[in-house]
């Protein structure tokens, strides 16, 4: 990656009385930022920000998101656009390389990712040392993890071409190990890939094909698939995408920094909140229940949030939302789901919470996470596999942020300091004398 950031201007900070300055530096677009990396060694001083709130971690030309407007460009093309007329994997080679393909660059990626679908038949084995009832995310983190012990011929980080080849059987695989789990954990036998489909395609095929019949896919479903893996598909530096980065910085190998991004993700305010957001709408049951929980979500004695509200960048509308819940209406239209006692509470939910003071003052709007439930449920997934699914589709947002910070020259181990509270310097107590 070729750094672009440029100094605009200088910021002063006085301590005791001297006065210090630190360049501001300005990207493309969005906020400039304050270069801190001198401070401690000029002031003596740290930064405080719990959360990163306001921290940069590094310099990126990926993602960019609008906070404000609740605009999200991947590589400056609006996701909106993207969902219209992209694909996931014309929009994987596009995150990864930073253009849109040509029709051969297109076709080649293609075969590529492919030919990558298949796991190592031991992994098999592998799988079956799970329980049965193990949840889906369990199993992708520890079989993500693990392909570090398959794939020794990809683990060189230094060489681009063994850096390119686990991006690759990264983004191939994760559709084939999430499929295995989901068939893992309903009894049902593995379903391989399918080289003739695409990708969308193969993926439902892995997923509810049995070797009994022959299996069908519906185009639509399969559209509106590959639709909701683009809205996934990356967020500049999210929890997990700082979290890969991180174990990537320290050299750590591209699964088990994947692997990393999994764990993460799979927290209920982060991934996790599609499952959440599914089982709090059914535990809501009725519209007229609405109230009773837009209380609790007010309550700042009462821990309860409301799943799929809210965001750390977004104080307007998530963009991936609305296009969210256009697919929901779609895939409901094509199953012939007419009516949707979810949809409904959902769709309530949202127009009350949009109108209550509370969530305007906190600007607080729907997320990706909120209507995603509704649709994967729709089309036959168990809320267990839904962080599944997103997890399946940001694998390419995560590898491209980890190539880019491996390409990165100004990029070091991250290591963050603490401002530190705890007992002072003082002598070991004998237990005869505690
Ligand atoms: C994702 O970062 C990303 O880009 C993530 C993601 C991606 O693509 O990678 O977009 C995916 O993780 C989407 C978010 C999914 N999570 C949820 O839907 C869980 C519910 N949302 C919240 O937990 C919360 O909104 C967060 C975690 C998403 C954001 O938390 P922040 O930025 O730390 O905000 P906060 O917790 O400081 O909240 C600010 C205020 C607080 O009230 P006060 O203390 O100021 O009085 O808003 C309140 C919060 O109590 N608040 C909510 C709320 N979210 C925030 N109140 C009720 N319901 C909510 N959902």
């Amino acid at each position: 990656m070729e750094n672009k950031i440029k100094q605009t201007n200088i910021a002063k900070i006085t301590v005791d009385g001297k006065t210090y300055e630190l360049p501001i530096y300005s990207g493309s677009t969005g906020p400039s930022a304050i270069d801190v990396r001198n401070l401690h060694k000029l002031t003596g001083l740290f930064t405080f920000d719990i959360g990163y709130t306001s921290t940069c971690s590094t310099e990126s030309q990926i993602t960019f998101i609008d906070g404000g407007k609740g605009q999200l460009l991947y590589r400056g093309y609006p996701i909106e656009q993207l969902a219209e007329h992209s694909t996931f994997l014309e929009t994987s080679y596009l995150l990864i390389h930073g253009e849109l393909p040509t029709k051969d660059q297109s076709t080649k990626f293609t075969n590529i990712i492919t030919n990558h679908t298949m796991l190592h038949e031991q992994i098999e084995r592998f799988f079956n040392g799970f329980r049965r009832d193990a949840h889906p995310m369990a199993m992708v983190c520890g079989t993500v993890g693990a392909l570090s012990a398959f794939y020794h011929d990809s683990l060189d980080i230094e060489d681009n071409e063994q850096r390119d080849i686990s991006m690759h059987r990264l983004i191939a695989k994760m559709p084939t190990i999430a499929a295995r789990a989901y068939k893992y954990s309903i009894g049902q036998p593995t379903i391989y890939p399918d080289n003739s489909l695409n990708y969308a395609e193969n993926f439902l095929k892995m997923c509810f094909a049995v070797p009994t019949e022959k299996y069908e896919v519906n185009p639509i479903i399969a559209d509106a698939m590959d639709k909701i893996f683009i809205l996934h598909a990356d967020h500049e530096q999210n929890a997990s995408t700082s979290t890969v980065r991180l174990a990537g910085s320290s050299g750590a190998n591209p699964f088990a920094c994947i692997a990393a991004g999994v764990a993460c993700l799979w927290g209920p305010s982060h991934g996790g909140a599609n499952e959440a957001c599914l089982n709090m709408l059914k535990e809501i049951g009725s519209v007229d229940r609405i109230p009773e929980f837009i209380a609790r979500a007010k309550d700042r004695n009462d821990p309860f949030r409301l799943m799929g509200f809210g965001h750390r960048v977004y104080k307007n509308y998530d963009p991936r939302a609305k296009v969210m819940q256009k697919t929901t209406h779609a895939v409901l239209g094509e199953l012939g789901i007419k009516d949707s006692p979810i949809l409904d509470i959902a769709m309530e939910l949202e127009k009350i919470a949009l109108n209550d003071p509370y969530f305007v003052e906190k600007k607080l709007y729907p997320n990706v996470d909120f209507y995603s439930g509704i649709v994967l449920s729709a089309l036959g997934f168990p809320t267990s596999m839904f962080t599944v699914l997103f997890a399946l589709a940001r694998t390419v947002g995560w590898v491209s942020q980890w190539n880019e910070m491996l390409e990165d020259k100004t990029q070091r181990i991250g290591r963050p300091r603490q401002l530190y509270t705890g007992a002072t310097s003082r002598d070991y107590i004998p237990l005869a004398n505690r």
